[in-house]
C-alpha cells in the first residue's frame, strides 16, 4: 500500500505498526481459504474485510468470521466493491493464477496458495504482473513456517554440514472428489502435495535445479498422477529423491537431508503432529541420534498460517520481496513440467537457470 502512494518507512517497528490496518480478503474459501480466514481474524496485522467464492454461501460463511467483512460470487465483483490493499488466493489451482492477476492488475498485494498456477508458464505471467504493477506477491509454501522451520533453524546452526543428498516422500489417500479428481483442474497429488516437497528440497539445497528424471503412473478414467517417482540433479551435484503418491492408507510427509556432518529427517502425519530426527557431528547436543517432538500451542492456524501471513504482511510492510517469492513459486512448477515431460518422454530433462521474469 505505502508502495503505491511512495512512503518511505524507516524501521522495521514502524512498518509492522503501519500494516494493522492491511485489509485482507480472501478469494477461493473452501477448505483452506477458510483457515486463511481465520488465520486473518486472529493476526493482529491484517483484518479480515471481504471475502469471494463462486459459491457464495461459502463466502459468505468465511466473511461471517469476522463483523462487517462482505461476501461476493467472483474475485472481479469484490474488486470492483470492496476496499482492499492485499488478497489471499485459495482457489482450485486452475483458478489461481487467473484470480491472482485480475488482483494484481487492480493494484493488491497477493499471496497465491501453493502451487501458484498451473505450471511455469502461467506462473511466469503472475510473476511479471507483480513486477510490473510493484506489489508483493507470496506464495503460501505453508510447511516453511511450519514444521519445516525446525529443519530450518537445525541446517541454519549447521547442524549436518554441507548437505550431500535429500529424500522424501508424501502422500495421500486416493483424490477422487471433485476438481483435486480432475487433470485440467490441476488435480494429482504432484500438484496438491508434491510441490511442497519441491519447495523445501529447492530452499533448503539453495541451488538451481539442472536434471529431473521421473516416472510417474497416471490413474486409468481421470488420468491424473497416481504414484511419481522423481530425481531431481542441483547445479552442486547433489541428488534428491521423491516419492509422490495418491494410494497411500493417510496424509504423510516424510523428508531427510543427508550431510556430510549429519542428517535431519521429518515424519509427519497432520500439519501438527510431526517428529524431527537429527545427528550432527557439529552440535554437541545431537552427537548421538535423537527424536525431537515439538510441542506446539494451538492448532496449525495459529502455528503454520499465522506465522506465514505474519511474512507476508511485513514483506508489504518493509516493500521488500516475500519469502516466497513469485520466482520460487515459478521454480518449484519447472520442476513439475520436466515430471510430467520426463515421465512421458522416458528421458532425463535438462533445465536451465531460472532467471527472474523481470
Ligand atoms: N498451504 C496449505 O497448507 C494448503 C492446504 C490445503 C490446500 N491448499 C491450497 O489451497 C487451495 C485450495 O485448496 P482447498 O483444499 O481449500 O480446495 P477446496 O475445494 O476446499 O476450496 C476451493 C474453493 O474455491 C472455490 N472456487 C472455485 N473456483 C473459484 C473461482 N474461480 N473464484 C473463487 N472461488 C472459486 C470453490 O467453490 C471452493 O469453495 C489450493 O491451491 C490448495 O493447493 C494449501
Amino acid at each position: 500500500m505505502d508502495r503505491r502512494s511512495g512512503t518511505t518507512l524507516s524501521s522495521k517497528k514502524e512498518a509492522l505498526m503501519n500494516i494493522e490496518s492491511l485489509r485482507t480478503a480472501v478469494v477461493g474459501c473452501g477448505g483452506h481459504g477458510t483457515n486463511l480466514a481465520q488465520a486473518v481474524r486472529r493476526s493482529d496485522h491484517l483484518q479480515l474485510v471481504a471475502c469471494a467464492d463462486i459459491d457464495v454461501g461459502a463466502a459468505r460463511n468465511a466473511a461471517a468470521l469476522t463483523d462487517g467483512a462482505s461476501a461476493h460470487g467472483s474475485v472481479e465483483e469484490l474488486l470492483g466493491i470492496a476496499d482492499v490493499d492485499a488478497v489471499l488466493i485459495a482457489t482450485p489451482h486452475d483458478a489461481l493464477a487467473p484470480a491472482a492477476l485480475a488482483a494484481i492488475r487492480a493494484g493488491k498485494h497477493v499471496m497465491i496458495e501453493k502451487p501458484m498456477a498451473l505450471n511455469e508458464e502461467q506462473a511466469k505471467e503472475v510473476e511479471f504482473a507483480a513486477a510490473s504493477a510493484g506489489v508483493t506477491c507470496m506464495v503460501g509454501y505453508s510447511f516453511r513456517y511450519g514444521m519445516a522451520a525446525y529443519l530450518s533453524k537445525l541446517l541454519g546452526e549447521g547442524a549436518v554440514g554441507d548437505i550431500q543428498a535429500i529424500t522424501g516422500s508424501i502422500g495421500t489417500p486416493p483424490m477422487t472428489d471433485d476438481w483435486v479428481a480432475q487433470v485440467r483442474r490441476g488435480g494429482g497429488p504432484m500438484l496438491y502435495v508434491g510441490c511442497h516437497l519441491m519447495d523445501l528440497a529447492l530452499w533448503f539445497v539453495g541451488e538451481e535445479p539442472t536434471e529431473v528424471s521421473a516416472d510417474v503412473s497416471y490413474r486409468g478414467g481421470d488420468g491424473v498422477d497416481e504414484s511419481s517417482a522423481v530425481t531431481l540433479g542441483f547445479s552442486g551435484g547433489r541428488p534428491a529423491q521423491f516419492v509422490v503418491t495418491q494410494q497411500a492408507s493417510g496424509f504423510f510427509y516424510d523428508l531427510r537431508i543427508i550431510g556430510s556432518a549429519g542428517f535431519v529427517g521429518l515424519c509427519g502425519r497432520t500439519f501438527g503432529q510431526f517428529e524431527i530426527d537429527v545427528q550432527s557431528e557439529v552440535l554437541a547436543a545431537y552427537k548421538e541420534p535423537a527424536t525431537l517432538r515439538p510441542r506446539l500451542w494451538g492448532d496449525h492456524i495459529t502455528t503454520m498460517l499465522m506465522p506465514e501471513l505474519a511474512e507476508f504482511a511485513a514483506a508489504v510492510a518493509e516493500e521488500r520481496p516475500a519469502a516466497v517469492t513469485a520466482t520460487d513459486g515459478r521454480r518449484v512448477l519447472r520442476v513439475i513440467d520436466a515430471v510430467a515431460l520426463s515421465a512421458r518422454t522416458r528421458q532425463p530433462v535438462g533445465l536451465t537457470p531460472t532467471l527472474s521474469a523481470y
